[in-house]
């Protein structure tokens, strides 16, 4: 079908066949590599791949940087010498659900004739997602290295592997004469991304996952381009050895470490079924910040008398699984890329995505951080992306399918005006570095609608003014209407309405009684603490806890205000500011910048004709939370993670960024992820915000 000349072939159909074929291997290659599981024979492989390089070589015109010949990392390379493996580098069978691995650890038990009540031990261990390799040592030294190839004979990649600073060229303590470390050799997420920019820079092929970085970069005839690609190794299997250093898989793991060889710490002992699904939830929780891909749990009975009665079927162990974890990926189309305009004026650009599913949630944005990464991934609009579901709630791209990209998509130009007000948006350059900040903002800060709308939005946020009836979208509406345009506004609103300047009744979802009810509220907050009102006023870098700090050094807000005016650097006030426990020079800066503006002056004088300040309230020492190491995790829909943990302190907790042990209290919102399921693997009590409020108002 596939063999025979292609000479008889017109330009055209030459074109044809060539793509064709480039689809067909492919398909195989992603087979072969992706999922090890290739449906046809190496030799039908090579026909396909002969008859591709025959139309190249008699049409070159359709060779182009996308060519399967550019590309690294594909077929055992025959220019490779080949390395036969004296016991076979097997693969291993796949299992998707809790049942199955039950299923798994009776049909262990069932094929050694034990009965429930004897205990079996087994290893979880991460199934690292790269390129399995075979080590040999011989007396402590490295002799030779090789790919698994077709299990039986792989690529002989002893020079490559050599490279490999964690790989050690001579084993430490005493380990047997012969010795074939198995294990796989990955490439960390950083790395990748890094190998990836240089790629680019230079117009080579850009890899598609950090697996095929890691096969790439291994498989490479020049030793010397290996040594500069950071590649890693775990151990986790052996072949042929003289004498085994251990009888179990958690000792031989144990004996690995011992020589210098890396074994992967997330490895543990289990010896029931439900201690082994903790373990699979307990790594999976931490995938997405492990910094390398993993693709699931591998379970292997510990006992290696055990594994060797239990054997082999076909390809794979009886006495080892592997249990995958379900995609928390997906692919979709990115229709648009917006800029959302913060309240400090930071432009962050916003995916807009055909909506998709991902791990069972259903995803239409996702955040692109800002422009330099828009560029190092190269982004753009109408590119098909694959987006993942990094640990907590916000997805990200992933990367993008170059392959799928309209010949009309245009590389993304980050504005360098504000969307919203026209005004300049400049990246800041730190002084000290010369560094331009990641973040462009815009400097309109006092004319732009956007930063105006978010500020109006903090100020009455729950930790701050907390107006009930002034949520987001009330507040854009009167901004959009001009009825409230700054904060003060918001309190002289009534008296507006009543000399009939501004008619709230009967607008848009406002009859009588919420007009009323919205009065209320705002009048309800004409006292407020200090620490919440200088937190409310918005200024950058003062969140929570530095309000806090500023409330209870200064007592006063004239007083704080009067030196922060006045606390240009080398000044008596400046250095007062300085001293202040926890108060850097970033927020001296920045109060005296908020104070020294005019027109923050004069918006300060009319909102404190309406409110009155009231002395910051002591800790709350005996609140139900007090003590207690509390984590935060998932959306929170009434606070964001600032206004969580500020929150928190004030009543005595500490908030902690990862679940452990030491948790107290998880803290789960929905889309809650990684740290929900090891919060749960661990027992640590999971509740809800709405629990959360509960336990903090109660003392
Ligand atoms: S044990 C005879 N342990 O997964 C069983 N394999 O799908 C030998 N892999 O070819 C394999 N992490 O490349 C084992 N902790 C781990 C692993 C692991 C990744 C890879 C390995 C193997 C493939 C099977």
């Amino acid at each position: 079908m596939n063999a025979g000349s292609v000479d008889h072939l017109s330009p055209i159909e030459a074109q044809i066949e060539y793509a064709r074929l480039a689809e067909e291997l492919t398909k195989h290659d992603q087979l072969y590599y992706q999922e090890d599981s290739p449906i046809i024979s190496d030799a039908q492989y090579d026909a396909l791949r002969q008859r591709y390089e025959a139309l190249e070589k008699l049409f070159p015109e359709l060779v182009t940087r996308h060519s399967l010949t550019q590309k690294v990392g594909s077929k055992p390379s025959e220019k490779f010498a080949k390395i036969k493996h004296s016991i076979p580098m097997l693969s291993l069978g796949n299992v998707f659900t809790n049942d199955d691995v039950s299923d798994f650890v009776a049909r262990v038990r069932r094929f050694l004739g034990q009965t429930q009540s004897l205990q079996i031990s087994f290893t979880a261990e991460p199934k690292i997602d790269g390129l399995s390799c075979s080590l040999r040592y011989e007396r402590g030294m490295l002799i030779s290295a090789a790919t698994r190839g077709d299990g039986f004979e792989g690529e002989d990649v002893t020079a490559n592997i050599k490279t490999l600073k964690e790989i050690p060229l001579q084993l430490m303590g005493e380990p047997p004469e012969i010795l074939e470390v198995r294990g796989e050799v990955y490439m960390a997420h950083e790395d990748f991304q890094a190998l990836n920019q240089r790629q680019r820079a230079q117009s080579k092929a850009l890899f598609a996952n950090p697996r095929n970085a890691a096969a790439g970069s291994l498989r490479q005839l020049d030793a010397k381009i290996t040594a500069t690609r950071p590649l890693h190794f775990f151990a986790y299997a052996w072949g042929a050895v003289s004498q085994m250093p251990a009888t179990t898989q958690a000792g031989v793991l144990e004996a690995f470490k011992s020589y210098g060889l890396p074994v992967n710490p997330l490895t543990r002992l289990c010896t029931t079924l439900e201690e082994m699904l903790e373990q699979f939830q307990i790594i999976e929780a931490q995938r997405a910040t492990l910094g390398y891909d993993i693709d699931g749990v591998v379970y292997k009975v510990d006992s290696i008398e055990l594994q060797n009665r239990l054997g082999f079927v076909s390809r794979a162990p009886r006495w080892a699984v592997a249990h995958k974890f379900p995609a928390e990926q997906a692919t979709t189309l990115v229709r648009d890329i917006e800029i959302q305009v913060g309240r400090t004026g930071a432009l962050t650009p916003v995916a807009r995505l055909a909506p998709v599913t991902v791990g069972g949630v259903i995803v239409s944005n996702a955040t692109l951080h800002n422009e330099e990464e828009i560029s190092r991934k190269d982004i753009r609009i109408g590119d098909t992306v694959v987006i993942q579901r990094a640990g907590d709630v916000i997805p990200q791209i992933a990367h993008v399918e170059l392959s799928k990209r309209p010949k009309s998509a245009k590389p993304f130009n980050f504005p360098d005006v504000c969307p919203r007000c026209g005004s300049a948006a400049l990246r800041e350059i730190d002084e000290k570095t010369g560094v331009a900040d990641v973040v462009r903002r815009c400097t309109g800060s006092l004319v732009c609608p956007a930063q105006a709308i978010e500020r109006l939005k903090h100020f009455c946020s729950r930790n701050a003014f907390d107006i009930e009836g002034l949520g987001d979208k009330q507040i854009e509406y009167f901004y959009q209407e001009g009825l409230i345009e700054t904060a003060a506004d918001i309190f002289t609103l009534e008296k507006r309405d009543r000399e009939n300047l501004t008619k709230i009744k009967n607008r848009e979802g406002f009859g009588e009684t919420s007009v009323r009810n919205l009065f209320q509220a705002i009048n309800a907050r004409r006292k407020i603490e200090i620490n919440r009102f200088i937190y409310a006023l918005g200024i950058r870098h003062i969140g929570e806890t530095n309000a806090r700090r500023l409330a209870r050094h200064f007592i006063d807000f004239e007083a704080l205000r009067l030196t922060a005016a006045l606390a240009k650097p080398d000044t008596p006030e400046r250095s007062r500011i300085d001293t202040i426990d926890g108060v850097g020079p970033v927020v001296a800066e920045a109060l005296h910048d908020f104070f020294c503006e005019p027109h923050n002056s004069s918006a300060l004088d009319a909102l404190l004709k309406e409110v009155t300040l009231e002395p910051m309230p002591a800790v709350a020492a005996t609140s139900a939370v007090s003590g207690k190491t509390v984590v935060f995790t998932g959306a929170l829909e009434k606070l964001t993670r600032e206004e969580a943990k500020a929150q928190a302190e004030r009543f005595g907790a500490k908030v902690a960024g990862s679940v452990s042990k030491k948790t107290d209290l998880l803290v789960a919102g929905p889309g809650a992820g990684s740290k929900l399921a090891t919060a749960q693997a661990l027992g640590v009590e999971v509740i809800s915000e709405d629990e959360w409020f509960k336990r903090t108002q109660q003392n």
